[in-house]
């Protein structure tokens, strides 16, 4: 028996991170030359094994460009008022040109005063209610990392956003509605689904681009994908026999998309390579003195 054609093209952020980080580690030398190293100060509170690893997977990719990290890594015992007196010194370090501070937090530590804490001209995940406002506004001034990634990979495919109807599956402050409020800047029509959207294949079957970032595997499956729809899986989840695996049934579903990204290789490595891109931004207009 003749095996099926997967038809849709299947996006690679990894070789799309890559060549943007030639680009960044140009970037870098440009202003260490001008004395400006690149800091970013990464900041894990307790053991959550994931935050753990996508910590040192951020830190290594740091070093492969040239921009100095700096971990500051601290027991869930820490204070509200220790890891703020942390963030208050972050803030006033010339060395440092960016702050990212881990999320989930332990439930003791009161998220948003930390977030609100970090200076936003060193908030690269542009998690601070001023780059969130920016951003509500039609500003970017530090795009969240993972849905400035999934921009980045529709711009290097050529793919028309403008009057394009657009779903979001997920509404969290980390993914979804900073996706949606990108892809309205741009011009598209965007619905943004989530956990209460009831028979969410009637949005999802819409969707000229359907993103999906909800932690659900399978939540999307051929039969709620308009045929030739672009579709953006930003789910990670780990399956009990250790696979990773997205949100979107790929082998399906990229029998009916014109594009797909994969998990993993996909939307993931872009969100590191947008910390970066964010870092160095930030380094660049301290050296132009902004
Ligand atoms: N946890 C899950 N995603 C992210 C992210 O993009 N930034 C931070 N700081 N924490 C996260």
């Amino acid at each position: 028996m003749k095996a099926e054609q997967s038809t849709a093209k299947i996006i690679d952020g990894k070789a799309v991170a890559r060549a943007m980080r030639d680009k960044q580690r140009a970037r870098v030398e440009a202003l260490m030359a001008k004395g400006v190293t690149p800091g970013l100060a990464v900041v894990l509170v307790g053991d959550n094994p994931a935050s753990a690893l996508y910590v040192s997977n951020k830190v290594k990719a740091c070093e492969a460009v040239g921009i100095k990290s700096i971990s500051h890594r601290h027991p869930a015992t820490i204070t509200n008022e220790e890891l703020l007196v942390l963030i208050g010194k972050l803030n006033a370090d010339p060395n440092v040109h960016g702050i990212l501070v881990q999320l989930p937090l332990p439930p003791h530590i009161d998220m948003a005063k930390v977030l609100e804490t970090i200076a936003p001209e060193k908030d690269v995940d542009g998690f601070h209610l001023y780059n969130v406002g920016a951003l509500v506004v039609g500003r970017q001034i530090f795009p969240p990392c993972t849905p400035y990634g999934v921009m980045n990979l529709l711009e290097h495919e050529n793919i028309p956003i403008e009057g394009r109807n657009v779903v979001v599956v997920g509404a969290s402050n980390i993914v979804g509605k900073p996706m949606a409020l990108m892809l309205m800047a741009r011009d598209a029509t965007v619905a943004i689904c989530h956990a209460k959207t009831r028979d969410l294949a009637q949005f999802t079957i819409l969707a000229d681009i359907l993103v999906v970032a909800a932690g659900v595997p399978k939540l999307i499956l051929p039969q709620m994908v308009k045929t030739g729809a672009v579709v953006i899986d930003v789910g990670i989840n780990r399956l009990p026999n250790g696979k990773v695996v997205g949100d979107v049934d790929f082998e399906g579903v990229s029998k009916k998309a014109s594009y797909i990204t994969p998990v993993p290789g996909g939307v993931g490595p872009m969100t590191i390579a947008m910390l970066l891109e964010n870092t160095i931004q930030s380094a660049e207009r301290t050296a132009e003195g902004h």
